[in-house]
């Protein structure tokens, strides 16, 4: 370009409302709001201090105590709600520590909603995989095929037992057939109606689910590609979600959440029931490594992929950020 070329004078500028941060700010067509967030958290049994998951660099599985605390900081945070996962100490090949009332989640439920369960939504993972020596989701079959139907009996039982427990919503994750029907079915016969369903519904078979296997001590060897969804399949995410809004879930939820984001989309289009997304171990420990690395803008980042995911379509956010979310998003 010459000092002769004509310049170009535009009549259109979108950037004139990019010129300052109270512009930007009026109009910002989404708003991540603390209410909106759930925060993951691990409890192990047998723990009197908590201990840090070394594949998560800031997340640790609690004890009794520190759970307590975390679940406080959450409700004064004005978070949505908390979802527990429960390790035990010892497992076995059908998770039977799930389903007994004295497992380390159910007491866990427990103690939660006596602590904070008049200001935070409580909520549980439903799935054997925490419990099971094996590491799969469901009952395996004597030649180690995962057994839908008998693994439908079990996630019944272990609803009950976390109904039991006074929890507020469960969260069936084991991508079984039939797993929201038979979820509801049983909290319905026992006079737990009350008791709400996040469905994982579309949940992909994915890599970076890779650090959520320390933090749950699994023994997981191989995969769960013939239960969880494969990653190249969005119809069949919407397929899925149909089927779980048709057998009576409350909020269907797409995990994981960054590399799924049409399919939250497609699914936002499809039903009109909340949608939750997962933002994963992996979309965690990704970029908290980048930023431990002084790659990346750490806080920048959260607060990027948290509007990116609700963006997308999430109503409902569940991500390991949470409480420090709602801490920036104060500021
Ligand atoms: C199954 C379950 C998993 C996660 C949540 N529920 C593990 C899996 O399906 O492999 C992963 C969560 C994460 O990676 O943050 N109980």
């Amino acid at each position: 370009m010459t000092d002769e070329t004509p310049v170009q004078v535009p009549t259109v500028r979108p950037r004139r409302l990019r010129r300052t941060p109270a512009l930007r700010r009026m109009v910002a067509e989404h708003h991540v709001v603390p209410s909106s967030l759930v925060l993951p958290v691990f409890i192990r049994e047998g723990l009197d201090e908590p201990r840090p998951i070394s594949s998560m660099p800031g997340v640790v599985q609690h004890s009794r105590d520190s759970l307590k605390q975390a679940a406080s900081e959450a409700a004064e945070l004005g978070l949505g709600g908390v979802m527990l996962f429960g390790i035990p100490e010892h497992k076995d090949a059908t998770g039977s520590g799930g389903i007994d009332p004295g497992g380390v989640l159910n007491l866990a439920i427990t103690d939660v909603v006596a602590e904070v369960g008049d200001q935070l939504t409580v909520m549980s993972d439903l799935c054997l995989d925490e419990f099971t020596d094996h590491g799969h989701c469901g009952l395996l079959t004597p030649d180690g095929e995962v057994d839908n139907d008998r693994t439908l009996v079990a996630y019944g039982q272990m609803a009950l037992a976390q109904a039991a427990a006074g929890v507020d919503m469960v969260g069936p994750s084991g991508m079984m057939d039939g797993q929201v029907r038979v979820v509801r079915e049983a909290l319905d016969a026992a006079g737990h109606s009350h008791v709400s369903i996040l469905a994982y519904s579309a949940k992909y078979a994915s890599a970076f689910f890779g650090p959520f296997r320390e933090a749950v001590d699994s023994s997981l060897q191989g995969d769960r590609r013939t239960y969880q969804q494969d990653p190249a399949n969005a119809v069949e995410g919407v397929r899925e979600v149909l089927l779980d809004v048709a057998e009576g879930a409350d909020i269907v939820m797409v995990k994981p959440a960054l590399a799924y984001l049409d399919v939250i989309r497609r699914v936002r289009d499809a039903v009109d029931v909340p949608v939750a997304a997962y933002n994963i171990s992996g979309e965690y420990s990704m970029v908290e490594a980048a930023a431990a690395n002084g790659w990346i803008d750490r806080e920048a980042a959260i607060l990027e992929t948290l509007t990116s995911i609700h963006r997308a379509g999430a109503d409902v956010i569940l991500t390991y950020w949470a409480s420090e979310a709602a801490r920036l998003l104060r500021r």
